[in-house]
């Protein structure tokens, strides 16, 4: 078993990355030492090349992200931690596998589309290939389980369509084929202010995502401003349906105690959302406060 994920250094890690991937990335480290496997980590600095920053930001976001890998329990005697820039390797299977990726694969991806907008011509030719780069990173170690949230799903499935091409064309098992692990509770958490957008470093408005760094006085205030609706909270998943903010806010609450949503609703059910967001808060202070401690200290 060889587990391996990457993330960019640039921003803030926020709850999304967290419950999505980086709690899993600490769970997994610890399985995989007692199996004998390993694992890999890294901050993906040549991805973040397909965006402009200066040379101070980009060195302030490196150290920045490392500490907070560390501060989630990302840990150095159990996993190896690096930045890809280290390793000349990536880039250069990336260049090899751009020989085996189509055109076609590479325009279907969803994450280009969105990154790229309307403006594709105006796009880096970094933004387009960073797929093909992902590809290299997790088929250079012949990973087998890659933890990473829902939405890098597709860029997964298409590192695989990429191996099994190479296989094929060179008539050799040369490449493993990984295995994405999505956490089922957590694969999406979504943006307080609007249930349809994805909690993203990249969202303008700061209230829309709870930073790890954020404090309690600054978590409560953002959950107590978070989107909702006038109804009380159901007493099962189903009554969720239609409800995209609501419906996030018992994610978070799920995830958090590794319970399901419907467990959730049977103690909240029929709650108005001022209790239950007062719950929420404490129970993200209790989990985040302890990583900003470490971050900080
Ligand atoms: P961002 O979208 O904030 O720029 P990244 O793309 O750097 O975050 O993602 C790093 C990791 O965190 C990836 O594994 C990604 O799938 C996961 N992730 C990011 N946002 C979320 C989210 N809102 N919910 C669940 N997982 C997420
Ligand atoms: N593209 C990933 C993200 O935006 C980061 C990443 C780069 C990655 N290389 C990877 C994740 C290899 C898993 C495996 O989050």
């Amino acid at each position: 078993m060889r587990v391996l994920s990457g993330i960019q250094p640039t921003g803030n890690l926020h709850l999304g990355n967290y419950l999505g991937a980086i709690r899993n990335w600490v769970r997994m480290q610890d399985e995989v030492a007692a199996k004998g496997g390993q694992s890999l980590y890294f901050l993906a600095d040549l991805h973040s090349l397909s965006d402009h920053m200066t040379r101070e930001a980009r060195r302030d976001a490196l150290t920045d992200m490392a500490a907070a890998l560390v501060a989630c329990g990302i840990d150095s005697t159990k996993s190896v931690l690096f930045n890809q820039a280290r390793v000349p390797a990536h880039a250069e299977l990336c260049w090899l596998l751009n020989g085996t990726a189509r055109m076609g694969w590479l325009n279907r991806m969803t994450q280009w589309k969105d990154k790229a907008g309307k403006n594709r011509d105006g796009a880096s030719v970094a933004l387009f290939d960073y797929p093909v780069l992902q590809a290299a990173d997790v088929l250079l170690y012949q990973t087998t389980h890659v933890p990473v949230g829902d939405d890098q799903k597709q860029h997964l499935e298409l590192a695989r369509d990429i191996a099994v091409k190479f296989n094929a064309d060179t008539g050799r098992e040369v490449f493993t084929l990984p295995e994405p692990t999505i956490p089922p509770a957590a694969a999406r958490i979504m943006s307080l202010r609007d249930g349809q957008a994805k909690m993203s470093k990249s969202d303008p408005s700061d209230m829309s995502r709870i930073n790890l760094t954020d404090d309690a006085d600054t978590i409560a205030q953002k959950v107590r401003k978070a989107k909702t609706d006038p109804e009380p909270l159901p007493s099962e998943v189903a009554g969720l349906e239609g409800r995209a903010e609501a419906k996030n806010l018992v994610t978070i609450m799920a995830a958090l105690d590794d319970r399901s949503a419907d467990a959730v609703l049977a103690e909240y059910g029929g709650s108005q959302f001022g209790p239950f967001k007062a719950a929420l808060a404490e129970r993200l202070v209790v989990e985040l406060s302890p990583i900003r401690e470490r971050y900080l200290g």
